[in-house]
């Protein structure tokens, strides 16, 4: 795996300065250990691999951003806390998903919330696999991973930052050059899609790895799958009871999108060290399959289908 020897004392601000950077999205973002990250997450990013000490029972979602990581959050929680609450005072009718499961060095602070959280933890993170701490492949942590076909996570990634404080600056095709290129937040998305994916391959009692595609198409089968997967299945009783259903129903995009936390136009949160205007609404467009063909020339889809296919080529992974 490779992984930069960064001394503690390394000057974050002076190491930025040596990498590669892009400008055009809402922020600019610097290339480090083959991950295009914010310039303000690098010191937590960075903190990472030392700071974060992981414990056998620790579930990690890695989501690649725009995949559904929002969604996959809501499920396993509600999956995981199902004897907790019930379904109609449950903390996803008030509160935002991505409070109730905390995300890996995006925010500073990130990484001392997670150490002061109890066991069994219930962590997510955007983070390249290569650059999460080596015990997550020793330790016996369960990974649940999510990506999405390309070009929609693409149009989701453009919609998304238009909507954000700062906005964007590129046009779609100058976006969507930039996006295969591999700069988008976290990217390449095929790099980080080909980790998760071989992990899974080699590791699959540790590692599932999910597509946003399925989720949509067979909800509940992929929230029993989910609930076996993390050592928790749907008893006999759940089934007849109907409850499958009712996380699906919880979680889904019209009962999350109608949720007033998710609903709110604006929202201060602190986010890779800056203060961020953001609107929760935006986490929940549209929520369906196929809408770039809403979007896209048939010409730029050809490009990505074609680099898809290069880049996911003897991997097994196709979209
Ligand atoms: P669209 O922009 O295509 O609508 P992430 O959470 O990783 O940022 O992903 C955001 C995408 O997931 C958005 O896609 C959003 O609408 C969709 N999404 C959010 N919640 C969802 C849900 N409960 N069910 C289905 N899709 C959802």
């Amino acid at each position: 795996r490779p992984r930069e020897a960064v001394s503690s004392k390394t000057h974050t601000g002076s190491l930025i300065a040596t990498l590669p950077t892009k400008e055009g999205w809402s922020t600019p973002l610097v290339f480090y250990n083959n991950c295009w990250i914010r310039p303000h997450s690098l010191k937590d990013v960075m903190a990472v691999q030392d700071m974060l000490k992981l414990r056998p029972d620790d579930i990690i979602l890695a989501a690649h951003p725009k995949c559904g990581t929002t969604w996959l959050k809501a499920l396993v929680f509600t999956i995981l806390n199902r004897s907790r609450y019930t379904f109609t005072d449950h903390p996803l009718l008030t509160v935002r998903p991505h409070q109730l499961v905390p995300f890996i060095a995006l925010r500073p602070g990130d990484l001392d919330r997670a150490e002061a959280l109890p066991s069994p933890r219930l962590l997510s993170t955007h983070l390249p696999l290569p650059l999460l701490p080596p015990a997550v492949s020793t330790l016996g942590c369960r990974i649940v991973c999510v990506c999405r076909e390309p070009k929609d996570a693409f149009l989701s990634r453009w919609h998304f930052e238009k909507k954000l404080h700062q906005g964007i600056s590129l046009g779609t095709d100058e976006a969507f050059a930039m996006f295969s290129e591999g700069c988008s937040p976290y990217g390449p998305f095929w790099d980080r899609y080909l980790e998760y994916w071989k992990e899974s391959l080699a590791r699959p009692r540790e590692v599932m790895f999910l597509r946003y595609e399925e989720m949509v198409s067979d909800t509940p089968n992929v929230i029993r799958k989910l609930a076996s997967f993390l050592g928790v299945p749907f008893t006999r009783e759940e089934e007849s009871g109907g409850v499958v259903d009712q996380v699906a129903d919880l979680c889904g995009f019209t009962s999350l999108s109608n949720v007033d936390a998710n609903r709110a136009d604006r929202v201060e949160v602190e986010h890779a060290g800056a203060k961020l205007v953001f609107n929760p609404s935006s986490l929940f467009r549209k929520g369906e399959v196929g809408d770039w063909v809403n979007h896209m020339s048939k010409d730029m889809a050809a490009r990505m289908d074609q680099l898809v296919a290069e880049k996911f080529k003897g991997s097994g992974l196709t979209f």
